[in-house]
């Protein structure tokens, strides 16, 4: 008889349903993220879980460049080059990093996803969305992460949270800070609706200022969603 492959069983989201998983964290600026990541890494560790944790842009030696490139205070970048760029680190992310650590099972914690690019090139720059999302098709195929997070906080209270971090208090609004509040208002409300859209992957967890707070919900948040077995007391 012939040896036949045996029949995949596929999530919605077309990836097998014994892989790993895939968890991202978005927010604006000031959002507590990687504060976040970093409780949540430990956690899982503790537990037992092989993690990897990545960043976008970034997580391989040419996604670095392209974010040194991206993120150089005095870069002149134009928006569908900017866009392309994002692009082109996310692809290559996905298809060296992300999809092996998936397949070999681990649980992949990712900071920021496609939906950033949604969010700032998008509702933040006005590419139009359908554009973003027919690039992201390219460089992402039909991954999809299996939660996403979404540390929801005031642009206000987030720029000032990141003035304090670099240990300066917050100085009220310059041209440059004007015009970034109004840039993160749009990237905030563009957030609030990708998660209204899709609300069985989005968890929105508002962020307060105490972290350990805003930790146990993002906690409850992948108890409730079933992502991931965790045991709260072993933290
Ligand atoms: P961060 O990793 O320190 O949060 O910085 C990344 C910056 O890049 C942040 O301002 C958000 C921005 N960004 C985009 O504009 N589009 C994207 O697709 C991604 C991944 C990040």
């Amino acid at each position: 008889m012939e040896s036949q492959e045996p029949t995949k069983i596929l999530a919605p989201n077309g990836r097998e349903m014994n892989q790993g998983k895939l968890i991202t964290f978005e927010g604006i600026e000031g959002s507590g993220k990687t504060t976040q990541m970093d409780r949540l890494c430990g956690l899982l560790e503790n537990q037992g879980c092989r993690i990897q944790r990545f960043r976008e842009p970034g997580g391989t030696a040419l996604g670095e460049r392209i974010r040194d490139l991206l993120l150089a205070p005095d870069a002149e970048v134009e928006r569908l080059t900017e866009l392309l760029l994002f692009q082109a680190a996310r692809r290559q992310l996905v298809s060296t990093r992300l999809e092996p650590a998936l397949a070999e099972g681990c649980v992949v914690l990712l900071d920021r996803f496609y939906d950033a690019t949604m969010a700032y090139q998008g509702y933040g720059r006005g590419i139009p969305l359908d554009l973003i999302r027919q690039m992201t098709r390219v460089a992402c195929g039909k991954l999809v992460p299996d939660l996403t997070i979404l540390l929801d906080v005031d642009p206000k209270q987030g720029l000032n949270r990141c003035l304090l971090r670099e240990g300066r208090e917050y100085a009220g609004a310059d041209r440059i800070e004007s015009s970034g509040l109004d840039f993160l208002e749009r990237v905030r409300c563009g957030y609030l609706e990708l998660a209204a859209q899709e609300p069985d992957r989005f968890v929105v967890v508002r962020v307060t200022e105490n972290i350990e707070k805003t930790f146990l919900q993002v906690v409850h948040s992948l108890q409730v969603r079933k992502v991931l077995p965790i045991d709260i007391r072993k933290s």
